[in-house]
């Protein structure tokens, strides 16, 4: 525990003799059993991976170290990625400390506050594009054909592979794979990488069963529900405002391998959700990541069977990521003279 992901998994992993056992200390993170929500959808047992104690605050640590990794080994000097905010903040990190140039292309305006700090005070270079992430994909894509920069988006396959170890913690605590995974779908490199690691897992022996995947994608920013590719996606979880997912096709293939489902949820489930994991459970998760459990509620609502079950739902980063967000909330922000009465008489207890 503690050693990274890479030394921790490296059985899994395509490392070499030459491959730089780096880390950041990102991995092991906390799965946290349900006080309240659990008990309320009537669920077997309900639990909630904290990826935003990773040590940039979002699960994209765990896929970068990889390749950041290989891109040392195969002595490139520059990596480059398009970003809603976490794989620019998580790449500026990894890339300032193995010494490469970083250079970020996100959407200008659509970028939680968190993020840009973090891009900016690892030391990224930041162009910030008048469009949308997909837009940001396809350039940088070309950039890479174009130029000596290595793509750390998750079309880099190690990305992938990296965050794959996300599933082999879960079934590591838990002694099997739960019933049900529910996971935010963005570019759908995760939910893609959670079930390789689920299958990889199971055959080899560590695991008696594979979860069904649950994805859900904030209903303004839903190309795989609704079959086509969105132009416009609007979302407030703007880390998964993403309307053509370079992984789509791993998304389609884990849920219909799995037995699952791809659905959306509203901008007002979301929020829903964001509150009561804060407020309920103690966990303050970014909005995105509040997506995987307005689909666990909206399921259960709609009828989905949880007694006797295990689920997971997947905190894919920390809600401390986007201040501004939770301002929106702030009814109770009272100001008063700095004495004892002056405070009482606000709490009602004069
Ligand atoms: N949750 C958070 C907090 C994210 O940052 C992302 C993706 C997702 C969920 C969705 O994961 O894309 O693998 O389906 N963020 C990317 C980024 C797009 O640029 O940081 P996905």
């Amino acid at each position: 525990m503690g050693r990274g992901v890479l030394l921790r998994y490296r059985d899994f992993l395509p490392l070499t003799a030459a491959t730089p056992m780096i880390t950041l200390g990102e991995g092991d993170t906390p799965l946290v059993r349900s006080v309240w929500l659990e008990r309320e959808l009537g669920c077997g047992a309900l639990y909630f991976k904290l990826e935003g104690c990773n040590p940039t605050g979002s699960f994209k640590d765990r896929g970068m170290v990889v390749a950041v990794a290989k891109a040392v080994e195969e002595r490139s000097k520059s990596i480059i990625c398009a970003s809603t905010g976490n794989t620019s903040a998580s790449a500026a990190a990894f890339g300032a400390r193995f010494g490469l140039e970083v250079i970020v292309v996100v959407p200008s305006g659509k970028i939680a506050m968190g993020k840009l700090a973090q891009a900016i005070t690892y030391g990224a270079r930041i162009v910030a594009i008048q469009g949308n992430f997909d837009q940001a994909l396809q350039i940088v894509r070309n950039l890479a054909e174009k130029h000596p920069v290595t793509l750390v988006n998750s079309v880099n396959p190690y990305r992938l592979e990296g965050q794959k170890t996300a599933a082999f913690e879960i079934v590591d605590e838990l002694g099997d794979a739960p019933d049900y995974l529910f996971i935010p779908v963005g570019n759908a490199g995760n939910i893609t990488a959670y079930w390789k690691g689920f299958v990889e897992y199971r055959w080899a022996g560590k695991a008696s069963q594979t979860p069904k995947m649950m994805g859900f994608q904030a209903a303004g920013a839903a190309p795989i529900v609704r079959g086509k590719v969105v132009e416009k996606p609007r979302t407030v979880a703007t880390a998964i405002r993403i309307g053509k997912p370079a992984s789509w096709q791993g998304a389609v293939k884990a849920r219909d391998e799995s037995g699952g489902v791809i659905d959306c949820v509203s901008d007002e489930e979301i929020i829903a959700a964001y509150k009561l994991l804060a407020r309920r459970e103690g966990v303050f998760g970014e909005p995105a990541s509040a997506a995987s459990v307005a689909g666990l509620i909206k399921m259960a609502k709609q009828g989905l069977d949880l007694r006797g079950k295990r689920a997971v739902c997947i905190i894919t980063g920390s809600g401390l990521k986007d201040p501004s967000f939770s301002k929106k909330f702030a009814e109770s922000l009272t100001e008063v003279s700095p004495e004892l009465e002056a405070v009482e008489r606000v709490l009602g207890w004069r």
